[in-house]
């Protein structure tokens, strides 16, 4: 059992009650018997002077339960450059705390399950960047976030699904190379004059929803309002009623109150909005990105007790991709 909490920490503000729980490590079971999961975490938290960071997509008892900010990848990334925190849990996937670690060079980063990757992530390598920069000389190469930071290392610029048309045209060239997701950039072709030169990288989520999904549940709810991810298929977006990255699909709901809403993209958005926006009733077809489902109350815990695992990133390699998401954070 890790015993590397500090003999001298202070207790926390809100009282005896919650610090007894962490004042001496204990077995999981036995803290299980004295305070709830989130009780434990809550009060590790001040314990490590840590803050908790949850992607839209993270289950309700992480994204209601234990974090301190929310939000879609563009958000997560412009809060990890502000935090004074001196930890930073990434309650997402890696390559989210691996763009929190390019911000937080100092900082301690963990991510509670390293395996939690992303298909996206895992389509395209730096080598695959170099050799379309031979093919194209000259071309700026536009990389979504969801990659890892060698692949960031090779790019210009970095964007989200919230700014990658502002982004792309933010580099006044006629031509972008536009990595890795194939339906992203088929999206932003459609919004610009600039020509995309895409890859064939997919979310093996989105990818799975169908406009014969949306024509079912439009048939059997009435009145439903059918909002997509920019990473569905561009016959599901054609079928939408909006687009937009989850921050913007939030929006949507929260300003317009449908009375039904379809919400196509991760499941546990909906539960997380669902518990907020309780005048609308949300259809649920139930797509799980099984590496988002990989972060647990129990593995955060572990996370905050152990201060591992941790996110590093090569110096060389640090630097470089720093420099492009900087970029894309400069971006209004
Ligand atoms: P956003 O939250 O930036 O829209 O991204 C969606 C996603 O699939 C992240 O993995
Ligand atoms: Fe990657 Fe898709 Fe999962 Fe997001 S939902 S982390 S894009 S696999």
């Amino acid at each position: 059992m890790p015993t590397d909490l500090p003999a001298t920490a202070d207790a926390p503000p809100n009282g005896p009650a919650l610090y007894r729980p962490v004042e001496r490590p204990t077995a999981p079971q036995e803290r299980r018997g004295e305070a709830s999961p989130i009780a434990v975490i809550k009060a590790l938290k001040q314990q490590r002077k840590a803050v908790i960071l949850a992607h839209n997509y993270q289950t309700p008892e992480i994204y209601h339960g234990v974090a301190d900010i929310v939000g879609d990848s563009l958000a997560l990334a412009r809060r990890a450059a502000e935090t004074e925190a001196e930890v930073i849990v990434m309650a997402g996937v890696h390559f989210m705390a691996e763009t929190a670690k390019l911000l937080n060079p100092d900082k301690t980063v963990l991510i509670p399950d390293p395996r939690a990757g992303c298909s996206l992530a895992a389509s395209i390598t730096g080598a695959d960047v170099r050799l379309l920069r031979e093919a194209y000389p000259g071309v700026p190469v536009v990389t979504y976030v969801n990659t890892s930071a060698e692949v960031k290392a090779e790019s210009d610029i970095c964007c989200t699904s919230g700014n990658a048309v502002e982004v792309v045209e933010s580099l006044g060239s006629d031509r972008v190379i536009f990595l890795p997701d194939e339906y992203l950039a088929n999206y932003v072709a459609r919004q610009t004059k600039v020509r995309i030169i895409g890859w064939h990288g997919r979310c093996e989520v989105h990818e799975q929803f169908t406009p014969d999904d949306i024509a079912r549940h439009r048939e059997a709810f009435q009145g439903l309002k059918v909002i997509a991810h920019p990473e569905c298929p561009p016959e599901v977006l054609d079928a939408a009623d909006f687009v937009g990255s989850t921050a913007q699909m939030i929006g949507y709901v929260k300003d317009r109150r449908p009375g039904r809403v379809l919400l196509l993209t991760e499941c546990s958005m909906s539960d997380n909005v669902a518990a907020e926006v309780t005048d609308v009733e949300f259809v649920r077809p139930c797509n799980l990105c099984p590496h988002m489902k990989r972060i647990t109350l129990e593995n955060i815990e572990q996370a905050l007790l152990t201060l591992e695992p941790r996110v590093e990133v090569p110096a060389a390699v640090a630097a470089r991709a720093r420099r492009a998401v900087e970029r894309m954070l400069e971006i209004g």
